[in-house]
């Protein structure tokens, strides 16, 4: 496929791509900073800026596609991860305003321009509890996506709204639109760095309800949700199948969900963050565990 990716100059998007590009497909990264990525053109843009995300979605990817003589083909899907990824990077109302606005630009042009699918980063955030003022607990485990999403801060606004604009671009056109709740990514030099003092101490990882996406395991969704056509609007919980802490899920329950309703029973190290549906809908798969990384501990 031809594929507009935004924002993959980014911890996340940069294993994405790299796993679109071992797919087979063609990638032009959106971003304002290059990737250099071999095999992948890279485009300087604003994506706050509509005219250039107009201009951008209708263009050559790169020189050859002049040789043809035929005109500027057009892309297969769009994949926007591009954002202010987190509160206290930029002022509240900046992230709010980029997220908000860059995703509106994306998914309008996409939909004017007749492309078919578009898939964007959501995040695990929207759930309220992992930039809540204070301690938030889930209203049931696993969090499943029909959790509710009543978040406290700016990012997590800009990624509700983000969702809302993308079901009603949905519901006007009829394409395809799928939204990645994304748990914490965790690339693959950050297992023996980060886990350790997961391990250590549990509780640091309360604010991501114990999950972690493995960055490769997020690049396997993207793809899956490329080969899969015809779902309209959906949102997935992105995550791995265990937890990112040592202790079992009982003892995770005990010692910080005591009281939280269970919606079913869960397996020794089963994720608190469901990714079920994106097992069933689309036929993620997810491969890595940080258990093979570091050893089970
Ligand atoms: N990293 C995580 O743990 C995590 C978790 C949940 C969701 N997400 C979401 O996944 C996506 C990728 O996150 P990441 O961790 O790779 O973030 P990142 O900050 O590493 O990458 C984001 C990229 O977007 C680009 N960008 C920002 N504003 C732009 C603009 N106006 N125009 C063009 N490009 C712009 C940046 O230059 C950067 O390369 C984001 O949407 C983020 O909210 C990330």
């Amino acid at each position: 496929m031809r594929v507009f990716f935004t924002g993959g100059s980014g911890k996340a998007g940069r294993h994405a791509i790299s796993h679109l590009v071992q797919e087979g497909h063609r990638v032009v990264n959106a971003d304002l900073v290059a990737l250099g990525h071999p095999g992948v053109a890279d485009l300087r843009i604003d994506l706050t800026d509509a005219g250039q995300v107009f201009n951008a979605l209708y263009a050559y990817a790169g020189f050859d596609e002049l040789e043809p003589g035929t005109g500027v083909p057009s892309y297969d899907a769009v994949v926007h991860f591009a954002a202010i990824p987190a509160i206290l990077v930029r002022p509240d109302n900046e992230t709010f305003r980029v997220n908000a606005l860059s995703t509106y630009n994306v998914i309008d042009a996409a939909v004017k321009l007749g492309i078919r699918k578009v898939i964007f980063a959501s995040s695990e955030t929207t759930y309220g509890i992992c930039f809540a003022d204070g301690e938030l607990q889930p209203e049931y485990v696993p969090v499943d996506e029909e959790h509710p999403t009543v978040p406290h801060d700016s990012y997590a606004m800009s990624k509700v709204v983000n969702e809302a604009t993308a079901r009603s671009f949905q519901t006007r056109t009829g394409i395809d639109i799928y939204g990645l709740r994304i748990n914490n990514v965790i690339e693959p030099h950050e297992y023996e760095i980060k886990f350790p003092a997961f391990i250590a101490d549990p509780g640091l990882r309360r604010r991501n309800m114990f999950a972690y996406i493995d960055a490769s395991d997020l690049g396997q969704m993207v793809e899956c949700c490329l080969r899969t056509d015809g779902l309209g609007y959906e949102v997935f919980n992105v995550s791995n199948d265990d937890m990112s802490v040592g202790i079992t899920s009982h003892e995770v329950y005990e010692r910080f969900y005591a009281g939280v309703p269970r919606r079913r029973e869960m397996g020794r190290n089963a994720t608190f963050y469901a990714n079920d549906k994106a097992k069933r809908l689309v036929g993620f798969a997810p491969r890595h565990s940080w258990r093979d990384e570091l050893g089970d501990r």
